[in-house]
């Protein structure tokens, strides 16, 4: 059984968070539509000496969905999620959860790693925390430190990717788990959403694609990259990072990198004081799954759930009718 706030979505779809990419515009629109939307905490930033920005955010979030809801009793929006980057670099951890667990911040994202506190101050606040994981291990581990579910990331995700076939990270995880468990990695159709669910998941996890959406913070180049480009166009790397993620080939190119001879970083390297553990002299180095090549246009948040929705009705008529 899915928890209450995860089971009247329009589609069994959490959007994924998205270094820079999610903001607030995408998150209401995200959650409009029907599905939840989230943005990692580390995108709200502000000038030392301004405004708290993540108030701000989670303040126009909730008003504006408030409003939604009031207008549109019949179809509600979805519930919104914050990721936290649980890495012993990342210096506002503290000072965010705080913010989070004051504005009840309904559904906490954690990675990089799984820690106890984190998982009781969602929970003090009534909300429920998904942690991601790359294998069983981890995934043992975060439940262990009090995660209410699991988000799988297999082999094809962009952002920080795992090795694993989702086949056998999936049915590793549903032999001893029963509780929520969302599937990431390339998921980009509704047919992949129901295939996520026929695999044992609950929900699909889905980010590169909303990266051509309209209210995407992303500079137009990069939502073309994505229109233009396809799984053949992604390679894996761990120069940039430290820690192996998946790319486009053309954004390496056009930094003057040969995509196929890219030399290798240890995990060491990680930093994420500034938001990423990407240095900034690779910031148009742009991450993206293998997903993309169903993504052909540039189009509002909202009509990319729409062409979802619509794909997974009709994927699940086509299957049912066999
Ligand atoms: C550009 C980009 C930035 C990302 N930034 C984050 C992040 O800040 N925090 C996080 O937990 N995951 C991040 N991810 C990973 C996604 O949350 C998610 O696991 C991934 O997008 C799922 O695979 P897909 O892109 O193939 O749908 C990022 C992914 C991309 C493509």
């Amino acid at each position: 059984m899915l928890p209450p706030i995860l089971q009247n979505l329009r589609i069994p779809v959490v959007a994924s968070p998205m270094f820079i990419v999610s903001g607030p515009d995408l998150v209401i629109a995200q959650c409009k539509a029907g599905i939840v939307g989230s943005f990692p905490a580390l995108n709200a930033r502000e000038k030392d000496g301004d405004p708290i920005q993540l108030e701000a955010w989670l303040t126009r979030i909730t008003e504006e969905l408030d409003r939604h809801n009031q207008a549109n009793p019949d179809r509600p929006a979805a519930p919104f999620a914050v990721n936290q980057i649980v890495h012993r670099s990342n210096a506002r951890l503290e000072r965010d959860i705080e913010i989070c667990h004051r504005h009840r911040v309904p559904i906490w994202i954690t990675s990089l790693g799984a820690r106890t506190e984190v998982n009781a101050a969602a929970h003090d606040c009534g909300a429920i925390a998904l942690h991601d994981i790359i294998n069983n291990v981890f995934a043992k581990k975060a439940i262990e430190k009090g995660a209410d579910g699991l988000i799988a990331v297999a082999a094809g995700a962009g952002g920080h990717a795992g090795p694993q076939s989702p086949f056998a990270l999936i049915q590793e995880i549903r032999d001893w788990f029963n509780g929520p468990l969302l599937l990431s990695g390339a998921i980009a159709t509704g047919r992949a959403i129901l295939a996520a669910r026929a695999m044992g998941a609950d929900l699909a996890y889905i980010g590169s694609p909303f990266i051509a959406t309209e209210e995407a913070n992303a500079p137009a180049e990069y939502k073309d990259m994505i229109v233009e480009s396809d799984a053949m166009d992604i390679v894996t790397s761990s120069l940039f990072t430290g820690v192996s993620g998946n790319y486009l080939a053309p954004s390496i190119r056009n930094a003057g990198l040969d995509p196929e001879a890219l030399a290798h970083a240890d995990a060491s390297s990680m930093d994420f004081g500034q938001g990423s553990s990407k240095p900034k002299a690779w910031s148009t180095i742009w991450g993206s799954g293998q997903g993309i090549g169903a993504v052909r246009e540039i189009q509002p948040a909202g009509q990319l759930v729409d062409r979802l929705a619509g794909e997974y009705a009709a994927a699940k008529a086509e299957l049912s009718s066999m």
